[in-house]
């Protein structure tokens, strides 16, 4: 590893870079952002707070030197093509993923995806390990990385350290299907704070500390052997909703969403669904949802369209491939029954884009629809609100997604009731805009006030304050 060893007073480890390595068919190399939330929420949390942020950079088989890329100093972690297939598409994806998420699809397990994921765990705290300097603090992201808070601690007993899970932590009906389930509870009680989305998260996951690990816990406590007190709390996560605003009130943004609109035909209303192409997000239900107010004359064709983007995601796990092709026929199916000459109802994009057209996006839209069938947050929710500085627009929100606990004064669905979510589409396409105003209005303040950098500060005010051992008398030792 060329970085200098032992240098780095704060660190994050998350499997992804902020950047992800692309090599053309041509073989010339550029440098993407990565798809997904947690790059967007930690990114400026990065650029403001300096320090290495050791990732995978997204292509297998690779070994980098550690660099600097836009002020941020990222250590590329190798993973194998063997490690791509059990550790990411398998274990975190194939296995953990569904499993977190309701088990909307059948999670799989697999005992080699298991031991791929123990070993890039490992390799991941070896290299915060060998950078971070004495007494620094240590920030894990996510579900890929479960067991690195315990195996860091035993490398490194001087550090802070602190987990945050990006997506839902499961009820305990749901997690025990895990054949491994005790081996990640242990590995997440390394850490001295383990961050949720939600409290109901955190609630779940000391419940099960305390069933299946047997430590003593009270609350959000946890009690270990070691006298170490483990702090288990929500901190629902953020956007930089400062630097969305800035970047939604550009003259180069305003322009390119009239000339979206235009480009749609200047219809009444433009509905929009910003995604990556997962399953948990209720594109399905959404669609439907549109086709259906179309085809009961509901809504006129000429007078709306929508224009959903989907990412594509995890493209060789077989739910996923699944699942696009599901889609494809979908909107095909949609658009060929409700559509005429020259007015298709649905936009279907396959792509990802950069920021400003996102922001051109939300600029266009006069409804946001939000739908997944289970999201530990969403940023998409906050990313339109944060945009819409005038105070217009309506965001239909799923009760489902974590954002549904702070965008209180969204149009709330349940994805599974189909005619629930077309009379709430409804009600959102045809609101008085003075309604939508005082809506957004507070969500707006809502997400201002609460953006990264609170988020961030909370988390690490709560890390870096001293504890001093705990002197519970401990049950004797037991769990299953
Ligand atoms: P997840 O983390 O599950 O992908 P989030 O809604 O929390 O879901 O975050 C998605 C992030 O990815 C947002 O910052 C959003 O702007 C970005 N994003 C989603 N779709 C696209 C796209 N097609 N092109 C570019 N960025 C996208
Ligand atoms: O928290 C959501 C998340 O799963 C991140 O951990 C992840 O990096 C992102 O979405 C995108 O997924 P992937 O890294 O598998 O492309």
């Amino acid at each position: 590893m060329g970085m200098p060893s032992g240098q780095a007073e704060f660190v994050v480890i998350a499997n992804r870079l902020p950047v992800d390595r692309f090599i053309a068919p041509d073989g010339t190399v550029t440098w993407r952002t990565s798809p997904g939330g947690l790059v967007t929420a930690l990114e400026p949390v990065m650029r403001r707070k300096g320090g290495a942020w050791i990732g995978w950079h997204g292509a297998p088989d690779e070994t980098l030197e550690p660099f600097e890329h836009e002020g941020i100093n990222l250590v590329p972690v190798p993973l194998s093509e063997q490690e791509f297939e059990e550790y990411y598409e398998g274990f975190s994806n194939a296995t953990l993923w569904p499993l977190y998420h309701d088990v909307i699809a059948p999670p799989e397990f697999h005992r080699e995806w298991w031991d791929s994921y123990v070993d890039v765990n490992q390799r991941f705290a070896a290299y915060a390990s060998k950078i971070a300097k004495k007494g620094a603090t240590v920030w894990v992201q996510d579900y890929q990385l479960q067991l690195v808070p315990s195996l860091l601690r035993g490398l490194r007993p001087d550090l802070s350290i602190g987990f945050f899970l990006h997506i839902p932590f499961p009820p305990r009906e749901l997690f025990q299907q895990l054949p491994w389930r005790r081996q990640i509870l242990e590995g997440l009680t390394g850490a001295d704070l383990v961050g949720f989305q939600l409290p109901g998260a955190a609630q779940n996951f000391v419940r099960l500390v305390r069933e299946r690990v047997g430590h003593k816990t009270h609350r959000g406590l946890i009690y270990l052997p070691d006298g170490r007190t483990v702090v288990a709390r929500a901190y629902p996560i953020s956007i930089d909703a400062k630097a969305f605003e800035e970047l939604a009130r550009t003259p180069g943004v305003d322009a390119r969403a009239k000339e979206i609109r235009e480009s749609l035909g200047s219809p009444k209303h433009v509905l929009l669904g910003v995604d990556r192409l997962d399953y948990t997000k209720g594109l399905r239900q959404r669609l439907r949802a549109f086709g259906e107010l179309i085809r009961d004359g509901k809504i006129d064709v000429d007078d709306a369209v929508f224009v959903q983007v989907a990412t594509p995601s995890r493209e060789r796990v077989s739910q996923y491939r699944l699942l696009r092709d599901d889609i494809d026929r979908l909107v095909g199916r949609i658009n060929g029954d409700v559509g005429r000459i020259g007015q298709q109802p649905i936009t279907y994009l396959h792509a990802s884009y950069p920021r400003e057209e996102m922001a051109a996006l939300y600029r266009a839209a006069d409804v946001m629809v939000v739908t997944p069938l289970r999201d530990g947050m969403n940023l998409v929710a906050k990313e339109y609100v944060a945009c819409r500085y005038d105070d217009d627009g309506a965001l239909v929100l799923s009760e489902f997604a974590g954002a549904a606990a702070e965008l209180r004064q969204a149009y709330r669905v349940n994805p599974y009731d189909i005619n629930g979510m077309k009379a709430v589409l409804l009600e959102a396409i045809e609101a008085d805009p003075r309604e939508n105003a005082r809506r957004m209005k507070a969500m707006r303040k809502h997400v201002v006030d609460h953006d990264i950098d609170h988020w961030a500060t909370a988390f690490l005010d709560e890390l870096t304050s001293t504890r001093e051992p705990h002197d519970k008398k401990l049950r004797p030792s037991g769990g299953s």
